[in-house]
C-alpha cells in the first residue's frame, strides 16, 4: 500500500517566532505513525526548523536549483540541502510556474538534478480556471508530468510524491469536490500506467493541494486515489494536525 503523506506548504509566510512555534506544536502533537509528514518552510529557516523539529518529520524545501555550485546568486544547491538534512523539495508549484515563470523544462530539470542528489521530490502539477472550462485538465496535467518523465525515467519515481494542485482551488477557499480531485489523480494514475509503468502508478503517491482544511480533508481522503495532501495556508495552524490524522 501507498504511505499516506501530508505536506506543509509554509510560501512565503512566518517569523523566526512563528516558525518555531508551529514546530514546537508539530513536534509534541499526537500524529499519525502511518502517515508520513513534510514541511516545507521559506529557505531561510529550514535549518532552524530541522534543528528543533522532531526527527519523525522530514523537511522540505520550497525549492532548488539544477546546477551543483557556482555563481548562481539567490538560488540554493541539492547538496545544500543534503548537507543541512533537508531531505525533500517541492518542485514545479503553480506560484513558481506563474509568477516565476519555471516552465516545464527547467522544472523537469530541477527534479532530476534533486533526484540525482538523493533529494525526494513533491511535484507539483494543476490546471487553470480556463483550462478546466475547456475541458483540457487531463491535458495540462499531463504535460507537466511528462516532461519530467521525459528527463527522469521509469526509476526517478520511486522518490517522487505527485501534488495535484488545481490552481482555481489554491488559497481561494473553494476546495475541488471529492469527484473532482478523484477525477483527476485517478487519471494521473492511468498516464502513469501507460507511460511508465503499472509499478510505477501503484506506487507513487498522489496528493492533493487547494484549500486542504480540517472540515474538508476527512472526505477527500476516503478516494481511492488520493494518498494526502499538500496544504498551504492551513499548514501554519494547530487545524494542521487534524489534516494529517485525517486518513486515521
Ligand atoms: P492553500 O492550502 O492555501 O490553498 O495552498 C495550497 C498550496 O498551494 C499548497 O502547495
Amino acid at each position: 500500500g501507498r504511505k499516506f503523506f501530508v505536506g506543509g506548504n509554509f510560501k512565503m509566510n512566518g517569523t523566526i517566532k512563528s516558525v518555531k512555534e508551529i514546530v514546537h506544536n508539530l513536534s509534541t502533537a499526537k500524529l499519525d505513525s502511518n502517515t508520513e509528514v513534510v514541511v516545507a518552510p521559506p529557505s531561510l529557516y529550514l535549518l532552524l526548523t530541522r534543528e528543533h523539529l522532531s526527527p519523525n518529520i522530514e523537511v522540505a524545501a520550497q525549492n532548488v536549483f539544477d546546477k551543483p555550485n557556482g555563481a548562481f546568486t539567490g538560488e540554493i544547491s541539492v547538496a545544500q540541502l543534503k548537507d543541512s538534512n533537508i531531505t525533500w523539495t517541492l518542485l514545479g508549484h503553480s506560484e513558481r510556474r506563474t509568477i516565476l515563470r519555471e516552465d516545464d523544462d527547467l522544472v523537469a530539470c530541477k527534479t532530476k538534478a534533486a533526484l540525482g542528489g538523493g533529494i525526494g521530490v513533491i511535484l507539483c502539477c494543476g490546471e487553470s480556471l480556463e483550462e478546466r472550462e475547456k475541458g483540457v485538465t487531463t491535458d495540462v496535467v499531463t504535460k507537466q508530468l511528462k516532461a519530467v518523465n521525459d528527463s527522469i525515467g521509469k526509476e526517478g519515481w520511486s522518490n517522487v510524491v505527485i501534488a495535484y494542485e488545481p490552481i482555481w482551488a489554491i488559497g481561494t477557499g473553494k476546495v475541488a469536490t471529492t469527484e473532482q480531485a478523484q477525477e483527476v489523480h485517478a487519471a494521473i494514475r492511468k498516464w502513469l500506467s501507460e507511460a511508465v509503468s503499472s509499478d510505477v502508478a501503484e506506487n507513487t503517491r498522489i496528493i492533493y493541494g487547494g484549500s486542504v482544511s480540517e472540515k474538508n480533508c476527512r472526505d477527500l481522503a476516503t478516494q481511492p486515489d488520493v494518498d494526502g495532501f499538500l496544504v498551504g495556508g492551513a499548514s501554519l495552524k494547530p487545524a494542521f494536525v487534524d489534516i494529517i490524522n485525517s486518513n486515521i
